[in-house]
C-alpha cells in the first residue's frame, strides 16, 4: 500500500473512532438540569423542596449512573413522567430494578406514557410497580404535607388510554383532558399544584387550567439539537417541534419539558445528552 493511501485510511479510522466516542457519550452520559420556581403560593415549609424528574427511559439500563446522579441531589420526591419501557423493548425486570433503586432514595410517583400503552405489557409492569411501592398518579392526586402546609401533585394518564365513550361524551379528547385536569385540581384543593403528564405538546390545554407547574417529557429533546433551530424532530410534534427542552410559560402556567433519558425509533441523540431534571421550589 502506498504511503498516501495508508495516511488516508488512518485519518478515516481516526474519524470513525472520534464519531463513535462522541455518539456513545451523547447517548450514555447523563446531564443534570436545574430549574427553580418561586411563587407566593408555595408554602414556606416547601422552600427548597427538591423534585427529581425521570422521563422516557425506554427500557435503557444506565446501571448505577442514574441512581447515583439522583441520589446526589437528595430529592424529596422523584417523579417519573412515562415511557419507562419501550413498545419494542419490554424487559420489565430492567425497568423495575431502576424504579426500585430510585425508591431507595425518595418516594416515586409515576404516570403512563404512550409506550406503556403500546407495549402490551403494561398490566404486568403495573403489578410490579405496585408491589415495589411506586405511587401511580394516572388520573389521581396526592397531597404532600409538611406540618400543616400542603403541596398538590396531580397526574393524568397518557391520552391513548382515554375511553372512546368518554371522549364522545365530552365532545373531544382535548375537552376530556381539560375536564380531567380541572377535576383533579379541585379534588386536591391546594394553593400550589403540580401536574405530571407525559406529553409536552398539550401545553395549550394545561395553560387553560389553574395548574401552576406541569412536568412533561415525550419530545426526547427533538432527538438532534442544532444551534438556533434547537430540536429537529419529536413524536407527536413532527419536524422542528415547539416544546422540546426546558421551561415554557403560557398564561399563568409553567411547563418543564425533560429531554428524557432513552431513545425510541431513532437510536441516536446528537447534541442532546440524556437528561435528569431537578426542580427546586422557592417560597416567596
Ligand atoms: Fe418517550
Amino acid at each position: 500500500m502506498k504511503k498516501s493511501k495508508k495516511k488516508v485510511l488512518f485519518i478515516i479510522l481516526f474519524l470513525i473512532v472520534i464519531i463513535a466516542g462522541y455518539l456513545y457519550w451523547q447517548n450514555n452520559s447523563i446531564e443534570v438540569s436545574y430549574y427553580n420556581f418561586s411563587d407566593t403560593s408555595i408554602p414556606a415549609e416547601f422552600d427548597d423542596y427538591k423534585i427529581v424528574q425521570v422521563s422516557d427511559l425506554h427500557n435503557k439500563d444506565f446501571k448505577n449512573q442514574l441512581t447515583e446522579k439522583a441520589e446526589n441531589e437528595r430529592p424529596d420526591i422523584i417523579v417519573v413522567t412515562g415511557d419507562v419501557i419501550d413498545r419494542n423493548r419490554t424487559d420489565i425486570p430492567i425497568a423495575v430494578e431502576a424504579l426500585e433503586d430510585l425508591i431507595e432514595i425518595a418516594p416515586v410517583y409515576f404516570v403512563t406514557g404512550n409506550h406503556e400503552v403500546a407495549s402490551g405489557v403494561y398490566d404486568d409492569l403495573k403489578i410490579e410497580m405496585d408491589r415495589i411501592g411506586v405511587i401511580n398518579l394516572d388520573n389521581a392526586h396526592d397531597t404532600i404535607r409538611i406540618n400543616e402546609a400542603e403541596l398538590g401533585l396531580i397526574g393524568i394518564e397518557d391520552p391513548l388510554l382515554l375511553l372512546l365513550e368518554d371522549v364522545e361524551a365530552a365532545g373531544s379528547a382535548d375537552v376530556l383532558l381539560h375536564q380531567n385536569i380541572e377535576q383533579l385540581y379541585e379534588d386536591v384543593d391546594t394553593d400550589y399544584t403540580m401536574l405530571m403528564s407525559h406529553r409536552a405538546e398539550l401545553m395549550d390545554i394545561y395553560s387553560e387550567t389553574p395548574v401552576d407547574l406541569v412536568l412533561t417529557g415525550h419530545a426526547h429533546g427533538g432527538q438532534i439539537r442544532l444551534p438556533l433551530i434547537e430540536g429537529v424532530f419529536s413524536p407527536s410534534q413532527g419536524f422542528f417541534p415547539q416544546y422540546t427542552n426546558g421551561v415554557y410559560e403560557q398564561r399563568e402556567t409553567h411547563m418543564v419539558v425533560s429531554r428524557g433519558l432513552g431513545n425510541s425509533i431513532f437510536p441516536f441523540r446528537i447534541n442532546n445528552r440524556p437528561e435528569l431534571v431537578v426542580i427546586i421550589l422557592e417560597s416567596e
